[in-house]
């Protein structure tokens, strides 16, 4: 588990899995920070605040340099260093149903590599200052499975995702001095209403009779592996992306 009163930061905390995972973190002990775009991320803050725990709300748009920083900003203020980053927040929900690459515009592609690539760089860039400082952090990436499994028709959210996962073994590298370690999940195919409004209907129970463990997947299943990473027992742990998807693709 993670050391109780870690400052643990969420992007995209508001809502879906980023929701579960800080939910879990406050359930913890640990002062936890919702980074999103959505005011679902506030009530969320306040919920958690009212029933005792340590979370706060800080509007941030990962995509935007600027907004980054003043999230940096407010964590310095509040707490003077960060402990954990989930780099969570993606567009995918919002992308609408899947399209062939040939369809695909060139601002869709480019707003999804905003958010799901250089928002990553950019939130890392700002909070690892403030794990550098006292030798030690965790940063933890969410790709997806779709990278392992090649899905189609959906090239420019698999993309931003392989990157992720590229970039999270080149930080890892760079960080490794500074005792910060760097890794990444590849979540399968959690059954929300987005995955709902986003794949054929008939394909979910498809999807969930493949995997080894046959059941659909829920946001739920992914809190473990982040608290792992998150815990003081993965310090040797380090690049590399964990594969959740209940036994669909090895890698
Ligand atoms: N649901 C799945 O099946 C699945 C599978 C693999 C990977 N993922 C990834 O898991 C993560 C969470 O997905 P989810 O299913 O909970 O989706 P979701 O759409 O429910 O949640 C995404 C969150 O990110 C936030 N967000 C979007 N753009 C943002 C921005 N510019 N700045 C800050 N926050 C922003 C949204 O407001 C939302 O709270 C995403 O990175 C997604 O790509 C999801």
């Amino acid at each position: 588990m993670t050391d109780q009163h870690a400052v643990v930061v969420v992007t995209g905390g508001g809502r879906g899995i980023g929701e579960h995972l800080v939910r879990a973190f406050a359930a913890d002990g640990c002062r936890v920070v919702v980074a999103d775009v959505i005011d679902e991320g506030d009530a969320l803050a306040r919920e958690l605040s009212e029933a005792g725990s340590e979370v706060s709300f800080v509007r941030t748009d990962v995509g935007d340099e600027q907004a980054v920083g003043a999230l940096a900003d407010a964590c310095r203020e509040r707490y003077g260093h960060v402990d954990v980053l989930v780099n969570n927040a993606g567009i995918y929900q919002d992308l609408g149903r899947k399209q062939p690459f040939e369809e695909i515009e060139v601002a869709d592609f480019e707003r999804v590599l905003r958010v799901n690539t250089i928002g990553v760089w950019l939130v890392t860039k700002a909070l690892v200052p403030l794990m550098r400082a006292r030798g030690a952090g965790r940063v933890i990436n969410t790709a997806s499975s779709t990278v392992h499994m090649g899905v189609p028709n959906f090239v420019h959210y698999v993309a931003s995702k392989g990157a992720v996962i590229a970039m999270t073994r080149s930080l890892a590298k760079e960080l490794g001095p500074d005792g910060i370690t760097v890794n990444a999940i590849a979540p399968g195919l959690v059954e929300t209403e987005a995955t709902r409004a986003l794949n054929d209907p008939d394909y979910l129970p498809v999807a969930a009779g493949q995997r080894a463990i046959a059941r659909p997947m829920t946001p739920e299943d992914l809190v473990g592996t982040v608290r792992h990473l998150a815990s003081p027992g993965a310090s040797f742990v380090t690049g590399q992306t964990l594969i959740v998807d209940g036994g669909v693709t090895f890698a």
